[in-house]
């Protein structure tokens, strides 16, 4: 029985919670929140994607305060940080001295320089680390990379990929639009395209990005060009200053020399190929979300360290990289080069 903990217990705490109970072999063990109300089940902390809503039975599990206290009193094999991103680093690396197999939410951290510690952390520990890019692992954007990969329909001639939601203002006030303690915008919400990018393509060479702001600061929208040396356009773009009613929207087009891959996730259809002989089709894929297939890889990684990882905490570092490069170009407004992002005056960029 792997004994599990969870640390933070907001909107992805019971997200976490909803995948670990659905894993045979598993026990949720404790669940730590510095918020006394985190617990209480009218607590609709809703985030961009359904899944984690509805009451949680909490009958059976410790409850702590403070990660401190839970990894000392109790008895655990791993933890999922769920907590605001600014204690990304400093959790995962006191769990990771504790001995426990972290599986810590995007972004890694809020700057290249934590990415490294919680790097050394887990490289001292032996212990798994996964980071919680859950598009690697999201069954529509898995189907397009082993179709893309297969190369059935030729090579990429362009790809790009679109988030956008209302985050900015339906959270305002909170830790999430605060710059210092989320990363703002392109950190939280559009580090995922800049990750699946990553996945897909490999490191770019240098990045061109262009950026709007939002009324009281930061980067509220922006889109990027993906430089990898080859006549194939890749951009991805990011926003939160949409409305409430409007919500959120993830999408991408493919298009390769023989066919076009479509996905939109309010759409009947969700993911599409239309082929050079007129047809377009709808194509199944795996059931469930990203989340649960990233909950159970982590699991499986910690059974049997033999299972390639999907995402390497090198990986994560790298996305890191790509979007500090990216916040850097969209500052000077002009293309930057990835590997500007490998010294050490850099290491406290993103
Ligand atoms: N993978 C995804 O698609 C996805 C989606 C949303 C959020 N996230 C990431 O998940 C993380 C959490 O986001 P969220 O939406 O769940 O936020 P949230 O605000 O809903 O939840 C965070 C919880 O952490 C608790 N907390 C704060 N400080 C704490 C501390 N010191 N010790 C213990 N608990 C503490 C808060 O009380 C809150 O309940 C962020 O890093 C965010 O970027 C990922």
């Amino acid at each position: 029985m792997l004994r599990v903990g969870i640390v933070g217990f907001g909107f992805m705490g019971r997200m976490h919670y909803r995948c670990w109970k659905a894993l045979e072999g598993v026990e949720v063990a404790a669940v730590c929140d510095a918020d006394p109300q985190a617990f209480d089940d009218t607590n609709t902390n809703r985030g961009n994607i359904a899944g984690a809503e509805g009451g949680v039975d909490l009958s059976n599990v410790a409850i702590h305060a403070d990660l401190g206290r839970m990894l000392a009193r109790e008895q655990l094999d791993a933890v999922s940080i769920t907590v605001p991103t600014y204690l990304h680093a400093e959790s995962t690396v006191a769990a990771l001295e504790a001995g426990l197999h972290v599986l810590c939410e995007k972004p890694m951290a809020l700057d290249l320089a934590e990415g490294r510690r919680m790097i050394e952390a887990v490289e001292r520990s032996r212990r798994v680390l996964q980071i919680g890019h859950c598009m690697r692992f999201w069954p529509e954007y898995v189907k397009a990379k082993e179709i893309v990969e297969r190369g059935t329909y030729g090579r990429v001639i362009a790809a790009t990929f679109q988030r956008l939601a209302a985050t900015a203002a339906r959270k305002a006030g909170g830790w999430f639009t605060d710059e210092r303690r989320s990363g703002g915008m392109p950190l939280d919400l559009h580090i995922h395209d800049t990750d699946f990018v990553h996945y897909l393509f490999g490191m770019p060479r240098s990045v061109s990005s262009f950026g709007a702001p939002m009324p009281n600061g930061g980067l509220g929208h922006m889109a990027t060009r993906y430089d990898y040396g080859d006549e194939k356009l890749v951009v991805a773009e990011g926003g939160w200053a949409m409305m409430p009613p409007f919500g959120f929207q993830m999408r991408f087009h493919i298009a390769l020399e023989r066919a076009t891959l479509d996905f939109d996730l309010h759409r009947e259809v969700k993911l599409r190929l239309s082929t050079a002989e007129g047809e377009a089709s709808e194509l199944k894929c795996e059931g469930g979300d990203g989340y649960s297939h990233e909950i159970a890889h982590f699991a499986c990684r910690i059974g049997d360290r033999n299972v390639p990882a999907v995402i390497t905490p090198e990986d994560a570092w790298n996305s890191l990289r790509i979007l500090a490069a990216e916040r850097e170009s969209a500052r000077l407004g002009r293309e930057v080069r990835i590997d500007r992002f490998e010294n050490e005056e850099c290491r406290h960029a993103v």
